[in-house]
């Protein structure tokens, strides 16, 4: 007979999210909509890792005692939300872009005018690698607190060596100090900066020649991201840059087809990229090849939402077999949301997901997309203890009850990191 640290007993529905593991791959075509639903079901936990996963009669069975026992009886228990895509660090606010745009100005054309990420830019030059990091850590508490329990982060408000560095530095500061675990991203070609104005092919050879040798030498990233799009950088620059990324070990990623068809989505299967982001406006051409190298569809229901753009085509994404997951883009211009049960509620009202197969999307498979599924993304025993406890009844709440934080308790390694009674609980 076994004693765990922290058992979790009579959830009313427990989403385990089983099955799908690691060596099988993300849930593709049907295989998206499987919860693995346990009612009555229980989990238990030691030393921050889940031992055992079942109907509460089965668990108590194997192990009857624990430290802590939690009754959630008529609430829902699933993973913790992996947040496959963020912007997590910058300075300032786009609060006057917000206002050029609602009165009808596009993205895109504050963009031409050095605005938009430029002007975000400008202003995280100014900020210290301290006080990122002070900025960082409250914004993971608000993460925490909406069911996130690991994030991708990308620089890519520097574009300097220093800048990128500085930024990509803070970020391991705040992985090392955060319950929430940050995955890493260099974006150095995020944007053209003003050192560089008309000369993206000179500061794509920067970004090749300076930049990623001084990432790979302090292994700052796992990932090596690009912005392929009209007035960033073309698919041939975009190449050249993940391919010399790839030859450090730095797995690429593409903000892919956001705004217009530019061979993003091709591109990512050309270069073995492990997700194509946005892809708004993939070709039927480029998606069939994603599917056939694998390349997964991370999906940003938020962006477009807040952009007034139309849905990416999912259903038809699923349907060529393209693995697709789910994050919040988070950055101050395009998606200044934290809210993963958001981004879950857009992708069923305005992608035609439907929740089961949203909330496969915003766990299992995000968790493929940042290579991070051996550890997090379902409850199986073996992974880490990152699980949420929603107040309601039924899973669907989530994608029902949008704008409403339905976060109850979220748990870290098996530990309660935030209650909505009390909010985060720091370490
Ligand atoms: O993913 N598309 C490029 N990058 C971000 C926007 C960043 C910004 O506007 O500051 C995105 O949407
Ligand atoms: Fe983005």
């Amino acid at each position: 007979m076994m004693e765990a640290d922290l058992l979790i007993v009579h959830a009313g529905q427990l989403l385990t999210l089983a099955g799908g593991g690691p060596e099988e791959g993300p849930r593709r075509g049907a295989a998206l909509d499987h919860l693995g639903l346990i009612r009555d079901g229980a989990v238990a936990v030691t030393d921050g890792l889940i031992v055992q996963v079942g109907p509460t009669p089965d668990v108590l069975d194997d192990v009857p005692k624990a430290a802590e026992v939690v009754d959630a009886a008529g609430r829902v228990v699933l993973p913790g939300f992996v947040d496959a895509h963020t912007h997590l660090l910058f300075a300032g606010s786009r609060a006057e872009e917000f206002e050029l745009r609602l009165r009808g100005a596009t993205y895109q054309e504050i963009a031409a005018r050095g605005g938009g990420i430029l002007h975000t830019v400008a202003q995280t030059r100014l900020m210290s690698e301290s006080a990122l990091v002070d900025v960082g850590l409250a914004r993971l508490n608000r993460l925490l607190a909406h069911g996130t329990t690991t994030v991708e982060a990308k620089s890519g408000y520097g574009l300097s060596t220093e800048e990128e560095l500085k930024l990509l530095r803070a970020l391991h500061r705040l992985n090392a100090r955060h319950q929430v675990d940050v995955v890493p991203t260099f974006l150095g070609a995020h944007a053209v900066p003003p050192e560089f104005a008309g000369d993206p092919d000179g500061y794509g050879h920067y970004v090749i020649e300076e930049m990623l040798p001084a990432v790979a030498e302090e292994d700052l990233a796992e990932f090596c991201d690009v912005f392929c799009e009209q007035g960033a950088f073309t698919p041939e620059q975009s190449r050249a840059i993940l391919e010399a990324a790839a030859e450090y070990g730095l797995v690429p990623k593409i903000h892919a087809d956001e705004f217009s068809d530019s061979g993003g989505a091709r591109l990512a299967a050309e270069v073995g990229a492990i997700s194509a982001d946005h892809l708004l406006y993939a070709s039927e051409e480029g998606l069939r090849a994603m599917a056939e190298a694998d390349t997964m569809a991370v999906l940003l229901p938020a962006t477009a939402f807040f952009l007034g753009l139309p849905a990416p085509a999912a259903r038809r994404m699923i349907d060529l077999g393209v693995a697709v997951a789910l994050a919040t883009d988070f950055n101050p211009g395009s998606s200044p949301t934290y809210s993963m049960p958001m981004v879950i509620a857009l992708a069923v009202l305005r992608l035609g997901l439907r929740p089961a197969e949203a909330i496969a999307a915003a766990t299992v498979n995000a968790a493929h997309a940042i290579g991070m599924a051996e550890e997090v993304g379902s409850l199986e025993p073996g992974k880490v203890a990152d699980f949420v406890i929603l107040d309601a009844t039924d899973y669907r709440a989530l994608a029902m009850h949008f704008g409403v934080n339905l976060m109850d308790e979220v748990y870290k390694r098996g530990r309660r990191v935030y209650s909505s009674r009390t909010g985060v609980i720091a370490e």
